[in-house]
């Protein structure tokens, strides 16, 4: 006997059913407070998306670890601090009778130093014309790697313990994990880097991680797209590694695919779009030659009263 469900609702893979397919995009709005907590602006304009009737409603990309800041009054999931609010949001979320998801996010080289306090870091170290606030970043050693996959793992454990229904992966636009897949931010030799298995083994990795650590019937998902903008540093000029076909070098490009996976292990590729997984390419970043522009480009912080939001994306898009 087939079972009776609203007729626009969606079953995901590991079960969990989204009540329509409206899914509220991942919108970074800066309006948390300087130590990554929620504010009350930012927490009743996504707890009034779900009143209003959206099936999923995701977070702004939220970084998982100090390091990892990309942008002023960005959303924080790296501290037991930031719980109480993430908590509530959660549970408004879900009494409105959507779904609630946490993008999980690593800036890398988007990370600039006045807001973290250190030099980025990346796969590589690599140049960048045309920005003049451009930090090169260092080149990640090991235990930096094994830090971010401890601190995705952490802030994904955070939002399952918050009571949010899953988390997404920050594969796209161009931030830590796409630079690891970029075949040009990634001048790596070593296992982290070279082809594209190497490259994707970082998201691979986090992916399975954070599976193994959270209850199968949370969600987790990535989102990916190919950024690649990069000139190698000198120091590593000489280790360029080959591009898939159709990845262009140093060409600015991007698509955007997401996926969301109950499995217990990570898809074979992370390309791969399951015919259940639609994802219509991400207008802001299909446009050529600005590497990482689908978040915002950091700017002031908002006042803290909620400002409209078409006001606001429009201000953060110019
Ligand atoms: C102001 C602003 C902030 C955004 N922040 C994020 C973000 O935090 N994470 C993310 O994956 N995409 C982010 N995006 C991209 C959006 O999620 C979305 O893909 C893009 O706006 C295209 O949406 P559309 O296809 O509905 O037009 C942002 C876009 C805008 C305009």
């Amino acid at each position: 006997m087939h079972e009776q469900r609203p007729p626009l609702s969606i079953r995901l893979r590991n079960g969990l059913v989204a009540r329509n397919r409206v899914w509220l995009a991942p919108l970074t709005n800066q309006q948390s407070h300087d130590d990554g907590v929620l504010s009350t602006a930012e927490q009743r304009w996504l707890e009034r998306r779900a009143e209003g009737g959206f099936g999923v409603v995701e977070t702004c990309a939220a970084h998982v670890s100090q390091d990892g800041q990309g942008f002023d009054g960005q959303l924080g999931v790296w501290g037991d601090h930031q719980l109480p609010r993430l908590r509530e949001l959660a549970a408004a979320i879900a009494q409105a009778g959507a779904l609630g998801l946490v993008q999980l996010y690593h800036g890398g080289v988007r990370s600039p130093s006045r807001l973290t306090g250190r030099r980025p870091w990346s796969a590589s170290s690599f140049t960048e014309a045309g920005r003049p606030d451009f930090e090169v970043p260092r080149a990640a050693e090991v235990s930096d790697i094994e830090a971010a996959i401890d601190a995705f793992e952490q802030a994904a454990r955070r939002t399952a313990a918050a009571g949010f229904h899953g988390v997404e992966l920050h594969g796209a636009h161009g931030y830590l994990l796409g630079q690891f897949l970029s075949g040009t931010m990634n001048q790596r030799t070593d296992e982290w880097g070279g082809s594209f298995a190497n490259r994707a083994r970082l998201i691979r990795t986090i992916a399975r991680r954070v599976r193994a650590a959270t209850p199968a019937e949370f969600l987790v998902g990535a989102r990916i797209s190919l950024k690649t903008s990069a000139t190698p540093a000198a120091s590593t000029s000489t280790n360029r590694c080959s591009s898939p076909p159709g990845w262009p070098r140093t060409a600015s490009t991007s698509s955007t695919s997401r996926c969301g996976t109950a499995r217990r292990t990570p898809p074979s590729a992370p390309t791969s779009t399951p015919s259940r997984c639609s994802a219509p390419p991400c207008r802001s970043t299909s446009r050529s030659s600005s590497p990482a522009t689908s978040g915002p480009a950091p700017r002031p912080r908002p006042s803290s009263s909620a400002a409209p939001t078409s006001s606001l994306s429009a201000r953060l898009r110019s």
